[in-house]
């Protein structure tokens, strides 16, 4: 397990002083957007056009630093967008980065994911390069918060690095673990969740970590 290692104080110094820009929220990897963002799409479209899609009706972005998800991905095919990002230059940062969509963006909520408790239900929520920052344990109470605030045909995205080693690997900078496939496995069963679609991103450049998409609903949802 990995909890000893994680310190919330740490990550939320290490994000204060890092700028809201692209290159910022990715760690010096701006460049890698647009691609990540095609290949998000593609993984959402396919969930929105399924048998038992969600409706596109609210999403919401978790830990969303300037907003690039809710910007490119999310705004453009819901009618609402609800944003969670505990850092307060990265969320005051939101509104202007997003643009002519902000008409879309609900509540931002100024918080860790830790501590959130959601306040309506959601059809899609969209978890991208922040799970790292919780410990198994508070990572399996937040996805059983999140399985809770699914709509009735709401899907639960996650969408994060995974070792090669088959190892958790502990970043110090930003106090961030990097999990292996198996372990996210354990933990989506532990919050009881089941995957319906997983796909490995394509077109990353060589020497960054391998980055799955796994769409998960609750484990006790019947087929309609
Ligand atoms: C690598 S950035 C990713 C931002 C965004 N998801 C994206 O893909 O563009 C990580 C973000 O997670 C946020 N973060 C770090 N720890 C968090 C926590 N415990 N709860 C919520 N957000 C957190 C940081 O403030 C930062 O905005």
């Amino acid at each position: 397990m990995s909890e000893k290692n994680i310190c919330y104080k740490k990550a939320s110094e290490y994000w204060a002083e890092i700028p809201a820009t692209l290159d910022g929220v990715l760690g010096g990897f701006g460049f890698i957007s647009d691609i990540d963002i095609d290949g998000s799409t593609l993984f959402l479209k396919s969930i929105l056009s399924s048998e038992d899609a969600p409706r596109p009706g609210s999403a919401l972005d978790c830990g969303a630093g300037i907003g690039r998800i809710t910007k490119h991905l999310l705004a453009p095919l819901f009618e609402r967008v609800d944003i969670i990002e505990p850092d307060e230059k990265f969320i005051n940062t939101i509104i202007s980065f997003v643009g002519e969509n902000k008409i879309k963006i609900g509540s931002l909520y100024k918080t860790s994911l830790q501590k959130f408790e959601p306040e309506r239900k959601y059809d899609i929520i969209w978890n991208q390069w922040v799970l790292g920052y919780l410990t198994d344990i508070d990572l399996v109470a937040y996805l059983s918060c999140c399985r809770d605030a699914l709509s009735s045909k709401g899907v639960l995205i996650v969408k994060e690095n995974v070792t090669s080693s088959g190892k958790p690997e502990i970043d110090e900078t930003d106090s961030s673990v990097t999990r292996p496939l198996k372990q996210f496995l354990k933990i989506f069963k532990l919050a009881k969740l089941k995957r319906i679609k997983q796909c490995k991103q394509t077109n990353f450049p060589a020497g960054i970590y391998p980055v799955y998409m796994f769409a998960l609903i609750p484990i006790d949802r019947e087929a309609s």
